[in-house]
């Protein structure tokens, strides 16, 4: 009699596939009033010696039957909490992890090589007056250079700074030479929106104020730069340029650090890639600064941080670094 009760609660647990159906099993079999301990029950009924030995084997199948009810293969799937069977040994959920934005960590590799040769990092304001964003940088109303950005303007004399110039003047007003300064941070001009410019973007600037720099040390401090940021072999090329706060002015070419100069579509097959804007602190610079361009002179260099990201993870839109769009965040 108990082999075939034993047969038939195993067959029927093997038919168990969700909770409701377990509690239901539970009760049939396993519950105080459920069959297994009506076995025992009935036991009384017996003689002595059977009572014994039927009386074990009862006891072993219900023992039995209860483990196998409570290692069952539906426990294995995920059941609710409120189910009372909560398996702890199940994986946990995994909670997405955010990442740098592209930009972010181009800008901390800039910040990072600079400050281990010695600068520091200052910050300017974003809304910034036409004083500082030109007339203090030697680019006085109605100068043509002007012209080379176009600028957001929120009242005559309050601009949405178009470079992080502005920041080498509050700088210099704000400490004594020398100076070993980078300058992070967002600028804005008022351009037609397409896959190559934005009207937000993001630029580091540099200076370097103190007796006799030269401008030997701006190509050593670029090229140093260029070396640990792009590649240890990397070259910089030098061409005059014009920028109204600086003279002699510069624009600075890195070889490309795709194909090291032989010639790629990214470089259009010159060999050679434009990083950055720079030159010698112009003195009425110095002198909106109320530093002393007698006895001071400097370097400055400013570089968009769009274009080295462009470049660097080969990307062929500059909108898809504001668009936040979490397909191509996930990438970095
Ligand atoms: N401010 C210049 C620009 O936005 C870059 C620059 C910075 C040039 C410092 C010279 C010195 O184009």
């Amino acid at each position: 009699m108990l082999d075939e009760l034993r047969a038939t609660a195993l067959a029927e647990l093997a038919a168990v596939a969700n909770d409701a159906a377990a509690e239901e099993y539970r009760l049939k079999y396993l519950s105080k009033k459920g069959v297994l301990r009506s076995v025992l029950k009935g036991l009384g009924e017996l003689p002595e010696d059977q009572r014994r030995i039927v009386g074990a084997r009862a006891n072993d199948l219900r023992e039995e039957i209860e483990r196998k009810f409570d290692g069952a293969p539906w426990r294995s799937a995920p059941v609710s909490q409120s189910s009372g069977s909560f398996d702890y040994s199940l994986p946990g959920l995994a909670f997405p992890r955010g990442s740098l934005h592209p930009l972010q960590r181009i800008r901390n590799e800039i910040r990072d090589i600079f400050i281990s040769m010695g600068f520091d990092v200052s910050y300017g304001p974003e809304v910034e007056s036409d004083y500082y964003n030109f007339e203090a940088l030697n680019t006085p109303r109605h100068h043509p250079a002007r012209d080379m950005q176009d600028t957001f303007y929120i009242s005559p004399e309050v601009v949405l700074r178009t470079h992080t110039s502005p920041v080498q003047v509050r700088v210099m007003e704000s400490m004594k030479p020398p100076i070993r300064s980078i300058m992070p941070g967002r600028v804005y001009r008022n351009e037609e929106i397409s896959a190559r410019s934005y009207c937000l973007f993001h630029q580091v600037e540099g200076l370097y104020i103190d007796e006799n720099v030269s401008f030997a040390d701006l190509k050593g401090t670029l090229l140093a730069f260029a070396r640990r940021f792009f590649f240890d072999k990397a070259e910089i090329k030098i061409r005059p340029s014009f920028f109204p706060f600086t003279e002699p002015s510069v624009e600075v070419d890195v070889r490309c650090f795709l194909c090291k100069g032989n010639g790629c579509p990214i470089c259009k097959q010159s060999g050679w890639l434009e990083v950055l804007g720079a030159g010698m602190v112009h003195p009425n610079v110095l002198k909106a600064g109320n530093i002393d361009a007698e006895r001071y002179t400097g370097f400055a260099f400013g570089m968009g941080i769009e274009r080295i990201a462009l470049l660097k993870y080969g990307i062929d839109d500059i909108r898809l670094f504001f668009e936040n769009d979490v397909r191509f965040l996930r990438q970095f």
